[in-house]
């Protein structure tokens, strides 16, 4: 009657597609297929589902087939899909069989990130007369687009405000006014600011301490305001340090670890800002992705906020740039520059939410994490560094990595 593909490692293990409907549990299931291409034959025509869920079941000696869900397509919308978050987020929405929509301005990123299945729109989120049309016909929307600068953010406000709050403001208009069903926001472990404990719990008072954790939490504010007024389902994700491959290393602005890998492989020392004993933890992005999947998806979750990301693993930059030296073998003497404005010293984020409510694990180490970063970095070849953005308050506190271009 019907044939069933796709049975790739990836399709059958995807917790967040189990079949809700367990009315077969007296059967002797065998295997269970989420997520799997089935074609049925009606009268001579073929229907195809992409993304039904299937026993296999052992009954009177014969093995059946049995679909117990078909679940259906959803169109969703990803800004910032060529950034690295929303790249992974993208491959993973599609490999579940839903059309995705994005759209990214290419300030970050990399357009080699899009997948190919994705409708891409190569424009700025401050638009909304454009926002409005893209959305069209979406359930979902996730807004991970942002210029996620935290230590630049104290000297360039202005740009960062912009696509951070401002930008936020439009799509959660143009959200509202196309009915979207659910808005998940990606926000930003810079929300909490300093607390007296780590590691950090959802339900602590933010106290963000520069202008990229202020225009987060402003946009969480905003999201919450305007989705109660008219009606909006949302949730907010506060990842928190994410590596992995695809994340920008030629940006001397942001992401340590990829900075610190493009600097050794082109034999040059690493620069710490501060003694270096800031701690933080760092999770692998498909470590992420599963959660944020949940998010847009799972019942029950309208208006919270979640960490995503490991607590185990807290460790100082200084442990992270000699893990990174042990991984390729360089002869590690750092150079140590004066801190920077506001960097919050101690930051990490309590897992136990996420573990409660999807069952999260950590399933990749730091060392294993790096190492693909490294692997990655080095298929597509160490890069200068790109001072593409503009610093917009120069005085004796912006950092001379900056002013002088010394990465
Ligand atoms: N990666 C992390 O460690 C981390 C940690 C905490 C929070 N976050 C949040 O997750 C989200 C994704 O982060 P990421 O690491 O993937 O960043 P990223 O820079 O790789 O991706 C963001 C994308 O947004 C795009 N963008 C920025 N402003 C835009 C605008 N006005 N219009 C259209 N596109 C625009 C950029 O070009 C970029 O491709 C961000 O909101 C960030 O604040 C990331």
């Amino acid at each position: 009657m019907f044939q069933e593909e796709n049975k790739s490692a990836d399709s059958l293990n995807n917790s967040a597609d189990q079949p809700s409907d367990q009315t077969n549990n007296q059967a002797n299931i065998q295997q269970e297929f989420s997520n799997a291409k089935v074609t049925i034959n009606v009268d001579g025509k073929e229907l195809i589902f992409n993304n039904a869920n299937i026993s296999k079941v052992q009954s009177n000696g014969q093995e059946t087939f049995q679909i117990s869900q078909l679940r259906k397509k959803k169109r969703i919308f990803i800004t910032g899909v060529a950034g690295f978050l929303g790249s992974h987020l993208a491959d993973a929405l599609l490999k579940q069989g839903h059309e995705v929509v994005g759209c990214d301005n290419l300030i970050g990123g990399y357009m080699d990130n899009v997948p190919d299945e994705v409708e891409f729109y190569q424009v700025d989120c401050r638009y909304l007369n454009t926002m409005n049309k893209l959305m069209k016909g979406c359930d979902i929307v996730y807004h991970t687009a942002c210029t996620a600068y935290e230590g630049l953010s104290v000297f360039s406000p202005h740009l960062v405000c912009q696509n951070t709050s401002q930008i936020s403001a439009t799509l959660i208009t143009a959200a509202i006014t196309n009915k979207v069903k659910r808005f998940v926001y990606c926000s930003s472990m810079a929300r909490y600011g300093t607390q007296d404990v780590v590691p950090f719990t959802e339900d602590m008072t933010p106290k963000p301490q520069d202008p990229y954790g202020i225009a987060k939490y402003a946009s969480e504010l905003l999201l919450k305001n305007l989705s109660e007024v008219h009606g909006m389902e949302y949730v907010i994700a506060v990842p928190h340090n994410i590596i992995g491959p695809r994340q920008k290393y030629d940006d001397p602005y942001r992401n340590v670890a990829s900075i610190m890998i493009n600097l050794m492989l082109q034999g040059r020392q690493p620069i710490i800002y501060g003694d270096g004993e800031q701690k933080r933890c760092f999770s692998f992005v498909e470590d992420d992705i599963d959660c944020l999947l949940q998010l847009g998806f799972k019942d029950g979750l309208n208006g919270e906020i979640i960490n995503i990301g490991p607590d185990e693993e807290f460790i100082s930059i200084n442990e992270l740039a000699k893990t990174i030296a042990e991984l390729l073998n360089f002869d590690l003497k750092p150079i140590f520059m004066p801190g920077r404005p506001q960097e919050v010293k101690l930051a990490s984020c309590s897992a136990n939410k996420a573990r409660r409510l999807f069952n999260y694990s950590t399933k990749v180490t730091l060392r294993e994490g790096l190492q693909s970063m490294i692997d990655h970095i080095k298929a597509k070849g160490a890069k200068k560094f790109r001072y593409h953005l503009d610093l917009e308050i120069i005085n004796e506190k912006t950092p001379k990595t900056w002013k002088n271009r010394l990465f």
